[in-house]
């Protein structure tokens, strides 16, 4: 009874799971809703594949089509035409699996829960136990700033507070993806910055894919490996801007790792190190207008540099 074939075994099998599949892929499509004033033509001919890994925001004008997306990847709606598969399934399967944490313009609580048990429903519904509920709740409320909150009711907290809980939510199951759509919109600059810097840092360390809908372009620049700029009627995307970045603590500084090429990709060690000083930055600066001119489809007058289009 010798069994030496066991001996070389693990060495394949421990081999690190190197992630290839897509975290989201959009393939030609369109979505038109029928209204009684007629038809809508709310997106056409999109094609976005997002790395595992990956930050890509979502930038343009109101009305074009940007939650419409958000909702289809998140299989809240159907595709009229094309396909879309999330981690290659299904949206409605990657639904069932959990695969997503998801946090939109409206925060979406339950009203009858505290702010710790609303936080603390994906992991009920994934069968955590109490002791790690409670422990990892207590984590995420601290890191959004509402520990002396979790016994509160959402109607007794600020709308900032509100959405602060639905992002604590969104990522009490540290999914693969997490589907955000103006999370921060309801925020105050200062609470909105330290947001910024914590999903920065969470998505790196956890290495989850982000699709993040905003209106404001130093946001998407600062958090985002490429942002998609979009046009209205009907809403296709009219720019894909990859963000690089010189200078100390930014992503160009790591020359050794290895860029995840043109089509995007996930350079989470990078993002890592994105850190305040970024803000300033000259290459920030040169990328906000990088952004601006693809929203604006022609170059922006010098002296408008920096500034914030909303
Ligand atoms: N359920 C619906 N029925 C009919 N039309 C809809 C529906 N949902 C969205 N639309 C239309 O589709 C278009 C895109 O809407 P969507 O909400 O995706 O825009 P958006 O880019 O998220 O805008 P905003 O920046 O203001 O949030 C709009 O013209 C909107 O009126
Ligand atoms: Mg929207």
């Amino acid at each position: 009874m010798s069994a030496p074939e066991n001996a070389a075994a693990p060495e394949t099998l421990s081999a690190p799971a190197v992630e290839t599949v897509a975290a989201v892929e959009v393939a030609a499509v369109d979505k038109v809703f029928e209204t009684r004033g007629g038809l809508v033509h709310a997106l056409e001919g999109i094609d976005l594949t997002v790395a595992a890994g990956e930050f890509v925001s979502l930038i343009g004008p109101s009305g074009c089509g940007k939650s419409t997306l958000m909702r289809l990847v998140a299989d809240l709606d159907a595709p009229s035409a094309g396909t879309i598969t999330v981690f290659g399934k299904t949206p409605a399967r990657a639904r069932l699996d959990q695969e997503y944490g998801i946090a939109f313009q409206q925060a979406g609580l339950l009203p009858w829960r505290t702010v710790a048990a609303n936080v603390a429903l994906p992991l009920e519904l994934h069968g955590a136990t109490s002791a790690d509920r409670k422990a990892k709740v207590a984590e995420l409320l601290e890191m959004v700033g509402l520990a002396d909150f979790a016994d509160r009711y959402p109607d007794q907290l600020s709308g900032g507070m509100q959405q602060r809980v639905a992002i604590a939510r969104s990522l009490a199951e540290q999914p693969r993806l997490l589907l955000m759509d103006e999370p921060f919109g309801a925020l105050d600059e200062m609470t909105r910055e330290k947001m910024q810097s914590d999903l920065v840092r969470i998505s790196a360390e956890t290495g989850a894919a982000v699709v993040f809908v905003t209106h404001s372009i130093p946001e998407a620049v600062f958090l985002s490996d490429r942002v998609v700029v979009m046009s209205p009627r009907p809403g296709r995307i009219r720019e894909i801007v990859p963000m690089r970045f010189a200078g100390a603590g930014t992503a160009a500084d790591d020359a050794g790792a290895a860029g995840p090429g043109a089509t995007g990709g996930a350079d989470t060690a990078a993002r890592a190190r994105r850190t305040e000083g970024l803000r300033e930055d000259r290459s920030f600066f040169d990328m906000v207008t990088a952004v601006r001119e693809a929203l604006h489809g022609a170059p922006v007058a010098p002296g408008a540099r920096g500034v914030e289009t909303r």
